[in-house]
This record gives structure tokens, sequence and C-alpha cells, in this order.
């Protein structure tokens, strides 16, 4: 039964691998601001030459309006589908429409949009943004075990769906915890250059002493904070804790050297599940869930050497 049972799902697989094998997939990608994208984008590339698609990468360079003229190219060359990882959440539903108006399916990478229309895109391939924010602040509190404690936290991409997200998951996860507030906020973009700038003002701006923790957006810009923490002669990691979200090789040897102190992992591995979803609807019109939510994984210095070494040359 057994051997029944794998014979059907590996006919299956090989059925949907070769419907996938057939396809020409546009991906409209934001740009290469943080290490994590740059794995986002690399194994999109690396999953689609193992299954025989034919993918064509268009970098936007962080521009909406790149998106937007991608989008209709890959239209015009008549694509059999278009991978969106949308810069911000708005502004989507006309050249969305497009895409439905020439029967070319969507599917979002990383990042929600907002519109009063579900039927524009297929599905989208996303963490729980709030959650992955929710993960970060519970471990601060857990952390502090009663101390009070004055938050700066760094931002990312103003306008992008999982900004909002990520604050507000925070804020409810500090929330069972009078003694913990977040005293700054501002956006670092997503980069490391513009992290650093940013922690910079927060040091210049807050009384010696007073910034307990930084919460940022992304590793890369907690990267570039705890370089400018150094510069200011501030330890991270034990006077000032850090704690962030992506889990990029960078952050575990910084969290290894003892400079972080947590990291929420988001997965670079979205067009997988993509080309997945995309092969069966393909194949036999399998409808997949709007929404396939990747997981969000709390990360700690005790496991930093062996996941910097597991994931160093992934990325
Ligand atoms: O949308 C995912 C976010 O975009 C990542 O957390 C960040 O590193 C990237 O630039």
């Amino acid at each position: 039964m057994a051997g029944c049972g794998d014979k059907g799902g590996t006919d299956k697989a090989t059925k949907a691998n070769e419907a996938a094998a057939a396809m020409t997939i546009g991906f409209s990608q934001i740009g290469s601001e943080s290490g994590w994208r740059a794995a986002e984008t690399k194994l999109a590339k690396l999953e689609a030459e193992k299954r025989g698609i034919n993918l064509k990468v268009s970098d936007a360079q962080q521009q909406q309006a790149n998106q937007i003229k991608a989008i209709r190219s890959f239209i015009a060359q008549g694509v059999d589908a278009i991978l969106l990882a949308p810069v911000i959440s708005s502004g989507w539903d006309e050249v969305l429409g497009e895409a439905k108006a020439a029967n070319i399916p969507v599917v979002l990478l990383d990042r929600q949009i907002d519109t009063a229309d579900p039927s524009l895109y297929l599905s989208a391939v996303t963490s729980d943004t709030v959650e992955e924010g929710r993960v970060a602040g519970r471990w601060l509190v857990e952390k502090l075990a009663g101390r009070d404690c004055r938050v700066v936290e760094i931002q990312g991409t103003i306008g992008a769906s999982l900004v909002a997200n990520r604050k507000k998951g925070f804020e409810e996860g500090i929330s069972s915890a009078g003694n913990v507030q977040i005293v700054r906020t501002q956006s670092g973009e997503f980069t490391r250059a513009k992290g650093k700038e940013v922690m910079e003002g927060f040091i210049k701006a807050e009384a010696p002493g007073s910034i307990c923790a930084v919460y940022a957006h992304n590793d890369d810009m907690m990267i570039g904070a705890i370089q400018a923490m150094k510069e200011a002669g501030l330890k991270p990691g034990s006077e000032i804790l850090a704690v962030s979200i992506d889990a990029v090789p960078d952050i575990f040897k910084a969290m290894a050297d003892g400079d972080a102190n947590a990291t929420v992992e988001l997965t670079p591995d979205m067009a997988s599940r993509a080309y997945d979803l995309l092969a069966a609807y393909n194949k036999d019109g399998t409808v997949p869930p709007k929404w396939v939510q990747t997981p969000s994984t709390l990360y700690l210095p005790d496991t930093a050497a062996a996941e910097y070494e597991r994931r160093k040359d992934l990325y």
C-alpha cells in the first residue's frame, strides 16, 4: 500500500513538475536592498533552473513605477505567470487588472497588497508579519524579566505592508509589560547604511545610557546599527539588547560574537512555493490557498555559530 501511495505521489509530482517546466514566469523583484532579498532572488533563479522554468527577473530598484512597467512588459511578452514582490502595498489594482484581463495568474511574494479585489492575484506567499513583530516583542519582555526598558525602533520601507505589521506585532508583544516602551521610531529603509545612520541619530538624541534595546525590522539595518553602537563606544548585545528579523548569516555571526541577541526567521525560499502552486494550477486548475504562510521561528545565540555555518553559502 505504501508503495502504491508513493508511486501515486511521485507520478503526481512528476506531472506537476512537467507542467511547471513548460512555464515562462516573469518576476518583478523590488531590488537588492538587503541580504535577505538577494537570497530570495538567488533561490528563485536556482529553483527555476532545477524545474526547467524560464524565469525572467526584473529589478525595480525600489521603485513601484518600475514594477508596473515590468508587469506590463511581462503581459506584452505573454508570460504564463507573474511573481510580484510589491515594494509598497497600495496602487496595484490597475496593472493587476490588466494581468487578469490577459489571463495571467499573479502570485505575490513576501509582501501583501491593499486591494478591494482579491481576485487580482491567485495567491500570496508570505509570513505572518504581525506575528514576526510579536515574537520579537515577547522575546524582549522575557529577556528583561521585569526590568524597565526604553526601546528604539528602526523600521523598514514606509508604505510596505509588513512595516506597519512588524510595528503592530512588536507593540502587541511588549504590551503585557508596562515597563517596556518604544521611545523613538524611524525608517532605515531596510538597508545597512540607513540603519547605521538612523542609529547614530538615536544615540545622539538620547541621554547616555538611556537606550536599553534596539528593534530593527530587518537584520541588515541591525548590522548597521551595531556598527553605529560600537563606533559610539557602546556594547550591543549586552549593554543594549538587539533583536531583528530575517535570520541572514551576518546576524548569526553577530550573535556568535555577542553583538546581537535574537532574530526571527523569514525564509528567503518563497519562489519554490509559488512554483509548486503555479504548476498545479497550470496542470489541472487546482486553486491554491489565498495565503501560503511561511513560519516565523526565533533564533538565539546558542545555535548561532552552527546556523551561520549552515546558511553562509545559501546567501
Ligand atoms: O519583504 C521582506 C523584507 O524585505 C525583508 O525582511 C527585508 O530584509 C527585505 O528587504
